[in-house]
């Protein structure tokens, strides 16, 4: 598993995502540059595995970024920019980022802009991140008014992939980025959905080498979908299965309570429902994909963030709000089969009111 590397092709901004053994081999594959080099570390991977990050790369400075959301921000952004100017970066300096998806977006938006722009590597320390954030160079901010809502485009130099660092991970946010797995098996691979479906899995006692085998089999999607269209015009929207209720969920919740992988992973048992409604899928693949969910201890039922029930035009109206909902119209990416996925399709508000009522009606 060690030697696998996966090459995501953009002309003169490709790059690889490379599975490691040990932190050391991060400095070994990459060219110097002229600058200092900074690691924007997320504070609990700091705690937990910064001594030995730190002697793998002892010519990069680390900068702590405390862990959570919180740091997806403005006031994150113009902080470690000052902090890295005053340690004397350089536009000839490069960044790493040392952490989940937070870290990721932050610190590649802040690559992406830093005196117009200045190279990063990512490595990844949450499943999640390994498979989806790390991944295609989309990066981002939160602001009031939404999240993700001011970013970049911003490819990394580099990806490098240590599974043992999954280790030290929670098992909570171990399945959000099997959910996102899931998901990229859902769109594009049948082969990759029976595989998931019939290795054991038993969360307490992680299996490393299965997530590693299964992260870069979602890689390798993610890849070839992002390679083929690194801005979203077309295919790269599949990725966005199972996000529209997903993030209505989340700004209903207010972010509290429900993982942005739980929320995906009960987006998607939705699509499935609505794509037997609209799209074809047979009723025996909307079951098979809810067995999935379920087998990996995902949520796929709208209890979950709403024990008390939940009005259904609430959320219709949050979907409508959704930043990719283009004039009005509420899109959802949907699926004819497994492994078989469509470009977003508008979906008439009655017939969305029908399918979220009757997700409303199904068990755990
Ligand atoms: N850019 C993209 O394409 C993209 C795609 C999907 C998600 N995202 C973004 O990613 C973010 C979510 O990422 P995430 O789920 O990785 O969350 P996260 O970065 O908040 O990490 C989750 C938690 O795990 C901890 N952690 C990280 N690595 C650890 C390790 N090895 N051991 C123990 N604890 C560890 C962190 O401290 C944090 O508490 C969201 O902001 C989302 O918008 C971006």
């Amino acid at each position: 598993m060690t030697a696998t590397v996966i090459p995501v092709r953009l002309g003169e901004r490709s790059y690889e995502v490379r599975y490691i053994g040990k932190a050391a081999d991060i400095a070994a594959a990459l060219q110097p540059v002229k600058g200092k080099e900074f690691a924007l570390v997320d504070a609990k991977v700091d705690r937990l595995h910064g001594k030995a990050l730190r002697k793998a790369l002892p010519r990069v400075e680390f900068i702590k970024i405390p862990s959570g959301e919180g740091s997806k921000s403005f006031l994150a952004l113009e902080k470690t920019a000052n902090q890295l100017v005053r340690h004397g970066a350089t536009r000839h300096s490069r960044l790493y980022a040392i952490g989940g998806g937070v870290v990721g977006d932050l610190t590649g938006f802040l690559a992406g802009v830093f005196m117009r722009g200045i190279p990063f590597v990512q490595v990844p320390t949450t499943l999640l991140a390994m498979v989806d954030s790390s991944v295609g160079g989309k990066t981002a901010v939160n602001i009031a008014a939404g999240k993700n809502l001011v970013g970049v485009f911003h490819q990394p130099q580099a990806v490098f992939i240590l599974p043992a660092l999954l280790k030290t991970l929670p098992v909570r946010e171990l399945r959000c980025g099997l959910s996102e797995s899931i998901k990229t098996a859902l769109i594009a691979d049948a082969g990759l959905v029976a595989t998931l479906e019939r290795r054991p899995y038993e969360e307490r006692k992680t299996d490393i080498d299965y997530l590693a085998e299964i992260s870069a089999a979602s890689i390798r999607i993610k890849a070839d979908i992002v390679s083929k269209d690194e801005k979203e015009q077309n295919i790269r929207a599949f990725l966005n299965f199972g996000h529209t209720l997903a993030h209505a969920i989340e700004a209903k919740t207010g972010f509290r309570g429900i993982l942005h992988g739980e929320a995906v992973a009960i987006g998607q048992r939705s699509a499935a429902l609505l794509s037997r409604r609209v799209a074809g899928l047979s009723a025996a693949d909307e079951t098979r994909i809810g067995d999935l969910l379920r087998k990996y201890r995902l949520p796929a039922t709208l209890k979950t963030p709403f024990p008390k029930s939940v009005k259904v035009n609430e959320l219709v109206r949050l979907m409508r709000a959704d930043k990719k909902n283009m004039s009005g119209d509420i899109r959802f990416v949907l699926l004819r089969g497994i492994g078989a996925c469509e470009l977003p399709r508008p979906v008439p508000e009655t017939e969305l009111l029908a399918s979220l009522k009757e997700f409303q009606t199904l068990g755990g």
